[in-house]
């Protein structure tokens, strides 16, 4: 007879507890119920630094841009002395979203009763509320979210005593320091709906099995082997002569980082930064792929692409990006669908267990991760 299955049961992860040439993948059901959706919010992204792009996608004072972590509306914006903040997306009225999209404001006028806050938050107009006792424009400024940066990138963290982000993000600052990303700019973002749980997008990124199958024609077999990592990411480096970021068969027409050092050097590193960031590094410029959790079955992509100032300065960088935008154009429609296709095979009522690949350690690596905090 059917029975339930109890998601939150230890028991039914077993199989994913073992050793990777052992293990299972994380159960369908993991892709698909409300409640692990939930819990995945609860336990992760509320309480882990969050990625939310980079700050020059931000130049000018009064730019921003806004974001949703675990269902929270943010905005990050540039104030008037060139810092970035991030607040709660809500008026403190009664919590009309404030702005959508990106743009640049002078103020946040709120649509609904027209209380207006500054862009550090404050609350400088309510009209009408000075008819109500003890009300006072300083206790009502917006919520700040905490926001750090790290090589010309920002994260946002929705829990107050979280540790520090550099603290965080560990030896990546150091092993991923002759990248110079702080010296980047970026040229293109990107974004896709899927059909998808955001868990199936990271773990695609992350295991090079697939390569050979559904990029075929665009990549080929990328042959990896796991680096190693202290913090809160994992890492796959692809040893190889010339950029992973143009198609197969073509040549880089730009000039590689100057001064890579150790593994950057040698090819291409594909780090997840948890819970859902995907940097690919290669030796003339980055690219990243964030997975953002929408619902159980709805994920937004966010790829954007990055290169070092002096070569999106170059006279020809215009000409030639294009083989760039090509690879990512290509291959992340392949990523998109095969994730898209996983989605609708999954059988999530019954006990269906399957086997990990030995190209796939990482997902082994991040199954754990989200079972860690999921199941504390
Ligand atoms: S909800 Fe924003 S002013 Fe009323
Ligand atoms: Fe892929």
């Amino acid at each position: 007879m059917y029975q339930p299955i109890d998601i939150f049961d230890p028991a039914i992860y077993q199989g994913v507890r073992r050793p990777h040439l052992e293990a299972e993948p994380l159960p369908h059901v993991c892709y698909t119920s409300p409640s692990f959706f939930d819990a995945e919010m609860e336990t992760i992204f509320l309480t882990q630094w969050i990625f939310c792009g980079r700050g020059d996608q931000i130049p000018q004072a009064g730019d921003y841009m806004t974001a949703t972590v675990a269902g929270t509306p943010l905005v990050i914006v540039r104030g008037k002395n060139l810092e970035i903040r991030c607040f709660v997306n809500s008026c403190r009225h009664r919590g009309t979203r404030l702005v959508s999209g990106t743009g640049n404001a002078k103020r946040f006028l709120c649509p609904y009763h027209a209380w207006s806050f500054d862009l550090d938050g404050h609350l400088k107009k309510a009209p009408g509320m000075n008819q109500v006792p003890g009300f006072r424009l300083e206790d009502y400024g917006l919520k700040e979210i905490r926001c750090e940066g790290w090589g010309g990138f920002i994260w946002i963290n929705l829990d107050d005593g979280a540790p520090p982000l550099l603290e965080y993000l560990g030896n990546l600052t150091s092993d991923f320091a002759s990248y110079d990303f702080g010296n980047m700019v970026c040229t293109r973002v990107k974004e896709y709906d899927l059909r998808c749980n955001w868990k199936a997008y990271v773990e695609n990124a992350m295991e090079a099995y697939h390569t050979p199958f559904v990029h075929k024609a665009t990549l080929g077999h990328q042959r990896c082997t796991v680096m190693d990592s202290r913090g809160a990411w994992c890492a796959l480096h692809e040893a190889h002569a010339g950029t992973e970021a143009v198609l197969k068969g073509n040549t880089s027409p730009f000039p590689p980082i100057a001064d890579l050092q150790g593994p950057p050097a040698k090819g291409t590193i594909f780090a997840l930064i948890y819970p859902g960031t995907m940097f690919g590094c290669t030796r003339d410029c980055m690219w990243w792929l964030d997975s953002q959790p929408i619902a159980a079955d709805r994920t937004r992509v966010v790829i954007g692409s990055c290169f070092p100032k002096s070569t999106a300065a170059r006279a020809d960088f215009d000409k030639h990006v294009g083989l760039y935008y090509a690879r990512w154009d290509k291959s992340i429609p392949e990523d998109n669908w095969i994730s898209e296709l996983q989605n609708v095979g999954l059988a999530p009522r019954l006990r269906i267990k399957g086997r990990l690949g030995i190209e796939e350690p990482l997902v082994h690596v991040f199954n754990n991760w989200v079972l860690d905090h999921v199941l504390g």
